[in-house]
């Protein structure tokens, strides 16, 4: 389906989603992703999607489906949608195998209205590397609204900007400081990456797909979207946890299994989590 976008960007987001093909593989055999699906939840946020049972919800942006599948075991009529054909492969083979029924559909987040047809979501949920590949947040935000029935709910759990400009992973030389090396604001345009390798373990990726494109997106601009659609924003959580220890010096929380920075360190945000709903 055509999303609007100019060619540029279209190519842009052609050659992310070639990227997100060739690392699906890589992924769904790595250790990183390896780990039980409530690993991938911060503490908070059963509490904040209250309970699941029967509610009907879309998981964009879903990738393995390592999360979704533990909104389908809460007892949500669930879909993940994803761009990449490998990844809605993957992950139908993983809910297979555990037993679980997801539906799953390869689109594009632009089209999903339209992919999904009649269908209408009490939860939409996304994020933890999702945002970051959409160059057009005003758009994403329109898509979101008409996905959801009136009283429902999104709920956005992002790895924080702070977290963009600190930079997710170590940049090459880079020291245990906390250093702003990135923008944390959105608008200066698509971001070009060319890595061999994804950010889990396994071998590199195939020649030809190492080239992706992210956008960044500060805090401001996320509510300002969501807020032109008509959303009503009822919680903005900011949280020093994370799934993965990002700095050495990490300590790991043992109930959660999440870390965050020792006490000596300035305490900043790495992950936020926003509830909207529609009215
Ligand atoms: C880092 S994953 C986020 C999902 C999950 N939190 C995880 O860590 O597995 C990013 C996913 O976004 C998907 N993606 C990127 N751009 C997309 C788009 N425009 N439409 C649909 N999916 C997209 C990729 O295929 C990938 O599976």
């Amino acid at each position: 389906m055509d999303s609007g976008f100019d060619q540029a960007t279209a190519a842009m987001m052609l050659a992310n989603r070639r990227n997100w093909d060739a690392r699906t593989p890589i992924h769904a055999a790595s250790a990183f992703y390896g780990v039980p699906a409530e690993c991938w939840f911060a503490s908070f946020e059963w509490d904040d999607l209250g309970p699941l049972g029967g509610r009907d919800l879309v998981h964009l942006q879903c990738h393995l489906g390592t999360e979704t599948v533990a909104f389908a075991e809460r007892g949500a009529r669930t879909v993940g949608l994803d761009f990449s054909e490998q990844a809605v492969q993957q992950a139908r083979g993983i809910a297979d195998r555990q037993g679980i029924h997801v539906d799953y559909v390869r689109a594009d987040v632009y089209d999903a209205v339209g992919e999904l047809g009649d269908s209408r979501f009490d939860v939409v949920y996304t994020g933890k590397g999702a945002l970051c590949y959409l160059p057009d947040l005003d758009h994403w935000a329109g898509v979101i609204a008409e996905l959801l029935r009136p009283g429902g709910l999104l709920y956005l759990v992002e790895f924080h900007p702070v977290l963009t400009s600190l930079a997710p992973k170590p940049d090459p030389g880079a020291g245990p400081e906390l250093v702003l090396r990135h923008d944390y604001l959105e608008g200066r345009g698509a971001i070009e990456h060319d890595g061999t390798h994804t950010y889990t373990d396994g071998p590199a990726l195939p020649v030809g797909a190492t080239r992706g494109y992210e956008w960044a997106h500060g805090l401001g601009e996320v509510v300002t979207a969501l807020v032109g659609a008509g959303l009503i924003v009822t919680r903005l959580r900011e949280t020093e946890q994370l799934p993965w220890p990002r700095w050495e010096r990490m300590v790991r929380d043992e109930s959660t299994g999440w870390w965050k920075l020792p006490p000596a360190d300035a305490r900043v945000p790495m992950l936020y989590a926003l509830s909207a709903t529609k009215p």
